[in-house]
């Protein structure tokens, strides 16, 4: 059998076995160890960002981001439609209420729209000498915002703090996908997740660099990197008499996934360059099609973690390129579906959303692993430019 050209599949050439290797003889196997503090040093080192906590998955830094930017129960929480479902699962853990956001032709959320909404669909109440911003549609208190870098492209995230702050809105970048991603500010490049209140990184299997699954907070502030770190290891403040001040969650990493992680990390740049020679390949073979286009990040660098081909869906029907992928054995997907059509979020507001549905039909992901060779990326192209002929 023809094997599958995967749609990302993770590389291991560096320390992996050796520092795997090293928990098992030493006995450290799990939220305790060394590997644990190296990993976050070196995440801090690569980001620029002050303190970073690791967490068992993405998901577990969301949620706890959100609860440490102080969503309670019922408040509102903005957030892209274009998204995966773990920040929207996170908001509900809350027991908050999302509010969809519409995406814009970068397939981030759409920053003008979402500034509208917070100009002109809120308002603000000065309560003990705190700005509390609330939705005018249903008086709730909206508390957050999380900002999904989607596929490492940066959101254009800058003007939306600007009005957050304001608004006293926390800001969460959502940057699980965005590890070794930029943006350009005024004076220089800053890396993706250090730029709103909270950032959250991932590192699953199918990520740029993996820890087998993992995640990591990226924090300034250390009295809040303290309170994110006492409650992700059970709220304990006594550890011989197992005292406990709060309700506590066992979210911390463990010793061999930051064992992993910190191999991964220390090869990023590798990872990076050919992520980005991938990028340049496909973008120069589709750069002649007429119904063909290779999303491309005009706002500082992405890590081109997985290349999105955009395709005219009048032309191009999105199950003849299923087909065709299937029939030569490449991995394909969509991007997410849309999150308002999701049955069981159909209820919470979303907020003119136009584009979200013609950017699910007019997209798919391409394969864009480590590993992928240029003869494979030709073979995907010319699949697709044949549907074309
Ligand atoms: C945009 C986005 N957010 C959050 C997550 C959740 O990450 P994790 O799988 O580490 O919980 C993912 C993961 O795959 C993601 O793509």
């Amino acid at each position: 059998m023809k094997n599958i050209i995967p749609i990302h599949e993770p590389a291991f050439f560096g320390n992996e076995k050796k520092y795997i290797n090293s928990c098992i003889t030493q006995g450290w196997v799990s939220t305790s160890g060394k590997f644990i503090n190296l990993f976050e040093k070196k995440i801090c080192k690569i980001t620029k960002s002050k303190y970073a906590l690791a967490t068992n998955s993405c998901t577990s830094s969301l949620f706890l981001s959100l609860m440490l930017a102080g969503v309670k129960p019922n408040d509102e929480v903005i957030i892209s439609n274009i998204t995966f479902i773990s920040p929207i699962n996170t908001i509900l853990y809350n027991r908050a209420f999302p509010v969809f956001m519409d995406c814009d032709e970068t397939l981030n959320i759409d920053i003008d729209k979402t500034i509208t909404f917070l100009k002109f669909e809120t308002f603000t109440k000065k309560i003990n000498n705190k700005t509390i911003t609330f939705n005018k549609k249903t008086n709730r208190k909206i508390t957050a915002i999380i900002v999904v870098h989607t596929f490492g492209n940066p959101a254009n995230i800058l003007p939306l703090i600007q009005i957050c702050k304001k608004k006293n809105i926390k800001v969460i970048e959502d940057a699980a996908e965005s590890l070794g991603s930029y943006i350009n500010t005024k004076n220089k490049k800053k890396h993706l997740g250090i730029l709103g209140d909270y950032g959250c990184l991932s590192f699953n299997g199918n990520k740029i660099v993996t820890s087998g699954g993992g995640g990591v907070v990226l924090i300034n502030n250390k009295k809040i990197y303290e309170r994110l770190l006492h409650i992700a290891s059970q709220s304990k403040i006594d550890s011989v008499n197992f005292k406990h001040d709060t309700i506590g969650y066992n979210l911390r990493i463990n010793n061999i996934q930051a064992a992993l992680g910190l191999a991964q990390l220390e090869n990023l740049s590798l990872f990076l360059s050919r992520k980005r020679e991938i990028h340049l390949l496909y973008k120069k073979l589709f750069s002649n099609s007429e119904n063909f286009m290779l999303l491309s990040d005009t706002l500082g660098n992405s890590n081109n973690w997985i290349n999105i081909l955009k395709f005219n869906n009048k032309k191009i029907k999105k199950d003849i390129i299923f087909k065709k992928f299937q029939m030569n054995f490449i991995q394909t997907r969509s991007i997410w579906y849309p999150n308002n059509n999701q049955s069981f979020l159909k209820k919470f507001q979303s907020y003119k959303i136009s584009l979200s549905k013609k950017i699910f039909d007019s997209t798919v992901c391409l394969p864009s692993s480590y590993t992928l060779k240029n003869k494979q990326i030709k073979i995907i192209s010319n699949t697709l430019l044949n549907i074309e002929k």
